[in-house]
């Protein structure tokens, strides 16, 4: 699994879950390069945030996304005093709302990481990365639902990124609901996929793959010999 000082020569798989025994069964694959969660995601896991977070960490060495629940400044920098601390693999998830994008500069000043969630536009992106997030969050899904094209917001935000050298905003695409999502997003050369669990185990599957190591396997059972 890629960490922190082993960054992925290919766009990152983040798993978009709270779910502590999906994170550990998808790690074992070895694809894993980091976590984001949502409070609809905690909700889900029916587990304190805190501890959560904290068992999420120790299974996975990359980012772990954890967000905030207030909506106001202070009380988000409170939050994130709090949410840092669990781990040093911990990101601090902000709301792409004036109060979230000035506590991510803040954060980033810091040198916290941060990850602000919730973009639908290219100028929500620009704003975000003139902040200091280290990952934005466009949402794809959810665009598609609403009859807009999720995936041109990210061929958007990767070229208007594109002519900032210095720039080091990474472009983290969520709401992703299934394969096609995933490879449209590395043609365009996203920085990072969330995918939920399902759509991560999708990736591997194919008719002809199944179809071919069966016959493979029947071939080699007829030749009665054993490797080891
Ligand atoms: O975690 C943010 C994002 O991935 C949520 O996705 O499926 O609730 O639109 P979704």
């Amino acid at each position: 699994m890629a960490g922190p000082n082993n960054e992925s020569p290919i766009m990152k798989f983040f798993v978009d879950t709270a779910d502590t025994a999906e994170i550990k069964s998808l790690a074992e694959s070895g694809l894993l390069d980091g976590v984001t969660t949502n409070p609809s995601l905690i909700a889900k896991s029916g587990r304190n945030i805190l501890e959560v977070i904290r068992e999420i960490c120790a299974i996975v060495d990359g980012p772990v996304s954890a967000e905030v629940a207030a909506t106001d400044y202070e009380q988000m920098m409170r939050e994130a005093a709090v949410l840092k601390k669990l781990a040093p693999n911990v990101c601090v998830k902000l709301p792409l709302t004036p109060d979230g994008l000035r506590a991510c500069k803040t954060l980033s000043g810091e040198g916290v990481q941060t990850n602000v969630t919730l973009c639908f536009s290219a100028a929500q992106a620009l704003i975000a990365a003139k902040a200091g997030a280290t990952f934005i969050s466009p949402f794809v899904g959810r665009l598609d639902d609403i009859g807009q094209d999720g995936m041109e917001l990210i061929a958007e935000i990767v070229d208007i990124y594109s002519n900032y050298a210095a720039l080091e905003t990474q472009v983290l695409v969520a709401s992703i609901r299934h394969p096609i999502h995933v490879t449209a997003a590395a043609k365009i050369g996203a920085d990072v996929a969330t995918l939920p669990p399902n759509v991560l185990r999708m990736l591997y599957h194919h008719p002809l793959t199944d179809k071919g190591l069966a016959g493979f396997l029947k071939d080699w059972q007829a030749t009665g010999q054993s490797i080891v």
